[in-house]
Order: structure tokens, then C-alpha cells, then sequence
């Protein structure tokens, strides 16, 4: 399985996170979330790094910490994510990950169109603003973050528009990607869907 990849894109809160590492466990793939590159990124900034600077200085414990999901770095990770020399300064790594023994699934919002334009299974993971901000919403809520559904939906809505409109690895759906609509899919159902495609494909 060296060097197969899984790539999985989407807009915020699309449940492309839950799927991977779903997929990932299924066939003991390695799972990278990619977000939490730019997430991680963003924390620094927000403490006063300079944006590319601290992309380039990123080091895999950065993305261990919980603070990462704060609405606030949601927010930020998406205005570092527009600036060309912080995308530039993480492509080597997201690779070297895709190339690993034994496969990788990679999700974010450009792995299918240029990180991974080769990968074996591109999926896209849509679901429309209103289910996604009601997840996300449940999510933070149940870690006992202070937030209101509508500051999510907003924050939702803000990330999308600036991730879609961006000059650089815009986010959209590659040509040969498979695009799973989760709005009315339970997790296990688009889980089973996944699992059935990516082993459609495996040699
Ligand atoms: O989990 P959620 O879908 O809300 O977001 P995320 O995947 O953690 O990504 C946070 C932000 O990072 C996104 O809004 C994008 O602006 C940026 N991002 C990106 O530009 N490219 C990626 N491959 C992954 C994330």
C-alpha cells in the first residue's frame, strides 16, 4: 500500500475530518489532518509570529494542542491560508506524508487539486452551511466552549467564502474527485460510502 493516498476535501465543518479518520482506521492508513497545519499556524500569529516565519518553524507537537479549535484560530487559519508563502512553506511535509509506507489519507481543502494531485481517491465532502454550523456548534459546545450557533454559522460562512475565493489552492472540487453531500447522510452511512470507494481502488 506505499504511496497510496487518499485525499479529502471540503468547506469547514463538512464532517471531512470524522470520514478520514474513520477511513484511516479501516484500513490502517495514517491519518493527517491538515487544518491543524494552518490552525497551528494561526495560534502563533495570534501570539505575535510572524506568518510565514512561523510556518516554516512548524514542528509536529504544534498540532497537538487542544487550543487549536478555537473559533478564534478557525478564523485566523483562514486568513494565513490566503498568503502564498505560508502554503509554499508546508507543501514538503503534507507530501512526505502522503508518500509514507503503508498509505495515508490526508484531508483538507487543496490535497486532491495540489498537494496530492496523483492521489488513487480524491473525495470532496459537502453538506450544506446550516448542518454543518449545527455540528460544529455540538462539537464546541460540548467541550464547553462559550459560543452561540449563529457565531459559528457565521464564523462557517467567513471561512468558506475567503477559503473559496482565494488566488492560491482555492478550495473546490477537483476533476476527478467523487463528491460525497453528508446533509442528509449519517456518519456511519458516509463512512460505508468512503470505505467502499477507496476499496474500489485499491490494487
Ligand atoms: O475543521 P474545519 O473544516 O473547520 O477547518 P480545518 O480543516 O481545520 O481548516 C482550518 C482552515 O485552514 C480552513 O478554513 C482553511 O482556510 C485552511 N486550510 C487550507 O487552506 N488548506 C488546507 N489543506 C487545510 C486547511
Amino acid at each position: 500500500m506505499n504511496g497510496f493516498t487518499v485525499a479529502i476535501d471540503g468547506p469547514a465543518a463538512s464532517g471531512k475530518g470524522t470520514i478520514s479518520k474513520a477511513v484511516a482506521a479501516h484500513f490502517g492508513f495514517a491519518h493527517l489532518d491538515t487544518g491543524l497545519l494552518y490552525r497551528a499556524v494561526a495560534a502563533k500569529v495570534l501570539a505575535g509570529a510572524d506568518p510565514a516565519a512561523a510556518a516554516r518553524a512548524l514542528v509536529t507537537d504544534d498540532l497537538e494542542s487542544d487550543a487549536l479549535r478555537t473559533p478564534e484560530v478557525a478564523q485566523k487559519s483562514s486568513q494565513v491560508a490566503v498568503i502564498p508563502q505560508v502554503r509554499a512553506a508546508l507543501v514538503d511535509f503534507q507530501r512526505s506524508f502522503a508518500a509514507r509506507a503503508g498509505g495515508a489519507v490526508l484531508d483538507g481543502r487543496d490535497i486532491g487539486t495540489v498537494i496530492c494531485p496523483d492521489a488513487q481517491v480524491k473525495l470532496f465532502v459537502t453538506a450544506n452551511a446550516q448542518v454543518r454550523a449545527r455540528r460544529r456548534f455540538k462539537e464546541l459546545s460540548g467541550k464547553g466552549m462559550d459560543v452561540t450557533f449563529e457565531d459559528v454559522l457565521a464564523d462557517v460562512k467567513a471561512r468558506d467564502a475567503r477559503d473559496r475565493d482565494r488566488a492560491e489552492a482555492p478550495l473546490k472540487l477537483a476533476e476527478d474527485a467523487v463528491e460525497i453531500d453528508t446533509s442528509a447522510l449519517s456518519i456511519a452511512d458516509a463512512v460505508a460510502t468512503s470505505v467502499a470507494l477507496i476499496g474500489g481502488r485499491m490494487p
